[in-house]
């Protein structure tokens, strides 16, 4: 399936979604009117995943409602971008399951569920030889999603105007920075019309302004949209602004899951030491 998604639903555009939340203006009239998602519950039970000896999961339980924003924090190396990998279908696990709204996921076919699951991924992982626009139209068109090319253009456009990127639809990602990439990655997860939407690192590499706006687009997702979200992330600021609950992965199961103050007041060794720099006594 590579980074493409699941089911198409049909949609009819509805006007915009205007301003609010914490963030500000906000942009997208077409876009954000478009989108449709029905919230979808995540559940993931006993996963275990193992590359040769290193054991990664080691019994990841998780349970997301739907609509819910779960960021998912944890050191470099411990298995979140393979875990994401498990929800999207990509990576079978050794033992366990992981249900959408009470479905297993496919893995011998994935994309044949009933629900649209699109993740950003970490590596952005653009087609080098079709330009921004094109990238980002790829599933409309594959899918016919519109009869009308002039609606997917419309779309793709309100995409691009969300994540900043306007003045770049007609370039080749090659020429873009790491953390243009990873923006345009996002107007193209968030065309496929999610139901659950999984961002891997989607502000690595980008400025505090552009990091707010990605935050402020998670908070739009979640209020305006309904859409169920997993983030990972290694920036405790935007975890703590877009969060419902935190999860943090340590040595391969979830340790700790809840609101972001009971992360802030967890006692837990593993816990303090990722969130300290942040949280710790030394700071103001
Ligand atoms: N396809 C693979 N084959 C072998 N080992 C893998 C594969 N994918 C991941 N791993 C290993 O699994 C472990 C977890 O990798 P993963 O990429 O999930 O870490 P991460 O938590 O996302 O780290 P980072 O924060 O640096 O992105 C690492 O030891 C990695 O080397
Ligand atoms: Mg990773």
């Amino acid at each position: 399936m590579s980074e493409q998604g699941e089911t198409v639903k049909e949609s009819g555009g509805n006007g915009g979604l205007g301003t609010a939340g914490r963030g500000g203006a906000r942009a997208g009239n077409g876009l954000l009117g478009y989108l449709n998602s029905t919230p979808v519950g995540v559940k993931i039970s006993g996963l275990t995943k193992s590359f040769g000896r290193n054991r990664v999961l080691r019994g990841v339980d998780l349970e997301i409602e739907p609509g819910e924003t779960v960021v998912i924090l944890g050191k470099s190396g411990t298995g979140k971008s393979v875990l994401l990998r498990h929800i999207i279908g990509l990576e079978k696990p050794d033992s366990g399951t992981v249900l959408i709204d009470g479905e297993p996921v496919e893995y011998d076919a994935p994309g044949k569920g009933g629900h649209t699951v699109a993740m950003v991924f970490q590596s952005s992982a653009l087609f080098n030889s079709l330009s921004v626009a094109d990238n980002v139209a790829l599933y409309l068109r594959e899918h016919k999603v519109f009869k009308d090319d002039g609606k997917v253009r419309q779309i793709v456009s309100s995409a691009l105007e969300i994540v900043g990127l306007s003045e770049k639809e007609d370039v080749m990602p090659s020429v873009l920075s790491g953390g243009m990439k990873r923006r345009v990655a996002t107007a193209r997860a968030l065309v496929m019309n999610p139901d659950l939407l999984l961002f891997d690192e989607p502000t690595a590499g980008l400025d505090p302004m552009m990091t707010r706006t990605i935050g402020d687009l998670i908070l739009d997702l979640r209020q305006k949209v309904e859409m169920t979200q997993i983030v990972v992330t290694h920036d405790i600021d935007l975890a703590f602004y877009i969060a419902d609950r935190i999860a943090v992965l340590s040595e391969g199961r979830i340790i700790e899951f809840g609101p972001p103050e009971q992360i802030k007041n967890c006692a837990e060794e593993a816990v303090r030491e990722f969130i300290a720099p942040q949280f710790g006594e030394n700071r103001r």
